[in-house]
């Protein structure tokens, strides 16, 4: 079972909408997919309450109840468990990290977002797990993409797909359905497809280089 996790202090920069929308392209994939929506907004579970298909299953639970979803989700055969943590609350993010496999840290290209990223970097670093920034909500084009690219990448690697501002994302959040759904042949959906392929990819190379241990 892999277990991934959308992290960020800051608030509205994307996460439970990169959770749900990763989480709806690997079901569509054919895999078991948990949603853990461990913020209490529960933004993610509204999204659940509003979708007509029961799946990918969705719970809801506080920090101290994960390693036990963990080990239950693994019981009952789930492939993938998407973390959905709140902002501002450190130690729930420790919490997720520490039991995820990959940790994505979605980034709005904006001086305020950039400048907040570091504590939860440092945290993700200090319990050595694997770590990707993820751009969202940017303009279609243009300088402030690259020059966010080049800032964020000093603290760590950056996604080479990104998230545009595109209503279908908000659209598909008020309605219970992934953007490969809502919309499954519009821009927003290609990158979702785009993004998850690459963190699929990026997942089996650390788990190569952690089983095969060369070093
Ligand atoms: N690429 C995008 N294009 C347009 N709107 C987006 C995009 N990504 C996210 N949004 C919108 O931005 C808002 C914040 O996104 P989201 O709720 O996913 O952030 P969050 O990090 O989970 O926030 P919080 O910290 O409050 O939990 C939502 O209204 C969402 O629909
Ligand atoms: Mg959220």
């Amino acid at each position: 079972m892999q277990v991934i996790s959308f992290v960020t202090q800051k608030g509205g920069s994307g996460k439970t909408t990169l959770a749900f929308c990763c989480a709806v392209a690997a079901y569509q994939q054919g895999k078991e997919v948990l949603i853990v929506d461990m913020d209490p907004q529960g933004t993610a579970e509204k999204w659940y309450q509003d979708r007509e298909d029961e799946r990918p299953r969705l719970v809801r639970l506080e920090s101290n109840k994960l390693d036990s979803a963990l080990t239950k989700a693994e019981d009952n055969n789930f492939d993938i468990v998407f973390i959905d943590t709140p902002g501002r609350d450190e130690p729930a993010i420790a919490v997720a990290a520490r039991n995820s496999d990959f940790c994505i840290v979605p980034c709005r290209p904006t001086f305020a977002d950039m400048k907040a990223t570091p504590p939860t970097i440092q945290t993700i670093k200090r319990l050595n797990k694997p770590v990707a920034f993820v751009l969202t909500q940017t303009p279609p084009r243009g300088y402030r993409i690259t020059e966010a690219e080049k800032g964020l990448s000093v603290l760590g690697s950056v996604a080479p797909v990104h998230t545009v501002m595109r209503n279908d994302y908000q659209d598909s959040l008020g309605v219970g359905l992934g953007v490969t759904e809502y919309q499954p042949e519009g821009k927003a959906a290609d990158e979702i497809r785009s993004l998850w392929q690459w963190i699929q990819k990026k997942m089996e190379k650390n788990t190569y280089a952690q089983e095969t241990n060369f070093a």
